[in-house]
């Protein structure tokens, strides 16, 4: 089975919604970021890569405790907001598969809500730990899975019970890095040690009235998704997800749980 339509459409998703990101993905994603640096045991001067960056907001906060940063991401669009957000700090487009950068070129690798988007993250992780010096750490974020998430649990439940999930092209499995013990042993084939899981309780931060028109700009996979369904079927959807984030509504918009996990490694 190829991935190849879900890959080029997920490019093509972050590419149109760079704009957009800063008011709808980031207000989840930007609640990692004090940890992961954290975690990363960063010092000024160090030099950090900041894999699938986005906007840049891990290399723009890491730049602010002065290290050296580096940003790349695949989205031709996201590298243009990094640069207009961050523009003294260094960004380019490329693959954290396949990686534009010298062995032991970083001190420490950080990859915000990347790695599961990707066709082959055990490749990403291995190209994360070859860039890296002997005892840089990397560390990277995954949302939590349905089974242990408000918003995810929620929400695959009415796709599961309302959609034709068929009709989307295949996609690689977006937890299987929810599950602690393959990611170590996905981190340990790619030569981590010293491996550290920790929860956070992350909130989706939702603005507006409608959440089902938030979340069709928050991400790219689930918009896939509907976007293959019938239109009545669309409409279903979006009255059934309504009505189940109803009980989140806040005078803002919506605040639904969505815990995430950081996973730090160290390259041996
Ligand atoms: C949810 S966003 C995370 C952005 C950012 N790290 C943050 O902290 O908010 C996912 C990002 O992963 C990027 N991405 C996905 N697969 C990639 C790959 N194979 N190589 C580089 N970037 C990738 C997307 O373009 C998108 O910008």
């Amino acid at each position: 089975m190829t991935f190849d339509a879900f890959i080029s459409a997920e490019r093509n998703g972050w590419h149109s919604r760079a704009e957009i990101y800063a008011t709808h993905t980031a207000y989840a994603t930007l609640q990692i970021v004090p940890a992961m640096l954290d975690a990363l045991g960063l010092r000024p001067g160090m030099r950090m890569l900041d894999v699938a960056c986005g906007p840049g907001y891990v290399a723009g906060a890491a730049a602010a405790l002065e290290m050296d940063v580096q940003g790349i991401d695949y989205a031709t669009g996201m590298i243009a907001a990094a640069q207009k957000r961050f523009p003294d700090l260094s960004f380019k487009v490329g693959d954290a598969e396949a990686l534009p950068f010298a062995d032991a070129d970083f001190d420490a690798v950080a990859c915000n809500m990347g790695l599961f988007h990707m066709a082959d993250p055990l490749q990403a992780m291995r190209e994360a730990g070859r860039v890296l010096r002997n005892g840089g750490r990397f560390s990277f974020s995954q949302w939590a899975a349905p089974g242990e998430s408000t918003l995810y649990g929620l929400l695959f439940a009415a796709l599961k019970e309302t959609a034709d999930l068929s009709r989307a092209d295949p996609a690689p499995d977006a937890y299987v890095l929810s599950d602690v013990k393959v990611v170590q042993d996905m981190l340990s084939k790619a030569g981590f040690t010293d491996i550290k899981t920790t929860r956070l309780e992350t909130v989706l931060i939702a603005h507006g009235a409608d959440f089902f028109d938030f979340f069709m700009k928050f991400g790219v996979r689930v918009p896939l998704i509907v976007g293959a369904q019938n239109p009545d079927v669309q409409q279903r959807l979006r009255d059934r997800i309504n009505a189940d984030m109803a009980p989140f509504a806040t005078n803002k918009g919506f605040e639904v749980p969505m815990p995430s996990l950081l996973y730090t490694g160290t390259k041996k």
